[in-house]
């Protein structure tokens, strides 16, 4: 898939929300993927870690390699690692679509930026909770995706900080139209109210998809409707 074929397919389908790999059973990533397909998601994020970047580890790209072989789903590889620019070819190789990294991590991102695209992906930029978002200012015209952390990123399940919402107020009065704007951590059905009347349209979403128990109304389908309709609900204006 081109960047511009999977930047349409998104742009199709916002508000979007974009299931996080991290809560899900791992014992079963294919009967995942499928209830996670057939629920509507499309777009999937897989969350990598390093254990240095952030105190957790998780998956890497042999892993990815054989989730692309499941699903035509664009993958977005959210990286949570202190080298980008050193393992970025091989999220690509692995089949990731969109490669959203940190700028805490690489602070003159536009080359990476460019290398990404120049490979036929779309590329993201993150930026974690104690970061300024005025950091980005100069940067406002070079990602396709700009990506705010609700939590400190390393874990599922924390609680949403509302200091997220002014920073997306601001991205969202000086990006360009078609930069996708992403909020990421503790996003359920009242947070992703705010976030999205704040001018998020790519919500992350872990526990409220993976966590639900039966008693809520179960399945990720489910889950992912009542939320893409309470995101759409509250979606500020264009
Ligand atoms: C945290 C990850 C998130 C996380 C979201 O570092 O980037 O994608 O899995 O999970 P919840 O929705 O549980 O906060
Ligand atoms: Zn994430």
């Amino acid at each position: 898939m081109s960047r511009q074929a999977v930047l349409e397919r998104l742009a199709n389908s916002t508000p979007l929300i974009a299931p996080s790999m991290l809560k899900c059973d791992f014992g079963n990533l294919q009967r995942e993927i499928e209830l996670l397909e057939s629920g509507g998601a499309h777009v999937l994020h897989l969350d990598v870690m390093d254990g240095h970047f952030v105190p957790n580890l998780t998956y890497g790209p042999v892993v990815i390699e054989r989730l692309r072989e499941l699903t035509d789903l664009p993958f977005e590889a959210h990286l949570m690692i202190s080298d980008p620019a050193r393992y970025a070819d091989d999220y690509l190789k692995a089949g990731c679509n969109l490669l959203t990294f940190h700028l805490e991590a690489v602070p003159e991102p536009r080359p990476l930026i460019e290398r990404i695209r120049g490979k036929g992906a779309a590329a993201g930029l993150a930026i974690n909770p104690k970061t300024p978002v005025e950091s980005l200012e100069s940067l406002l015209d070079a990602p396709d995706l700009v990506l705010v952390m609700s939590v400190e990123p390393g874990f599922g399940g924390q609680k949403f900080m509302p200091t997220a919402l002014d920073k997306l107020r601001w991205l969202k009065s000086r990006l360009p139209r078609e930069t996708f704007l992403s909020v990421d951590g503790g996003i359920e059905h009242e947070t992703i109210a705010r976030t999205a009347e704040a001018g998020a349209n790519v919500f992350v979403v872990g526990s409220a998809i993976f966590d639900r128990s039966s008693s809520e109304g179960g399945d990720y389908g489910r889950a992912i409707q009542e939320l893409t309709e309470q995101a759409r609900t509250h979606l500020a204006p264009l």
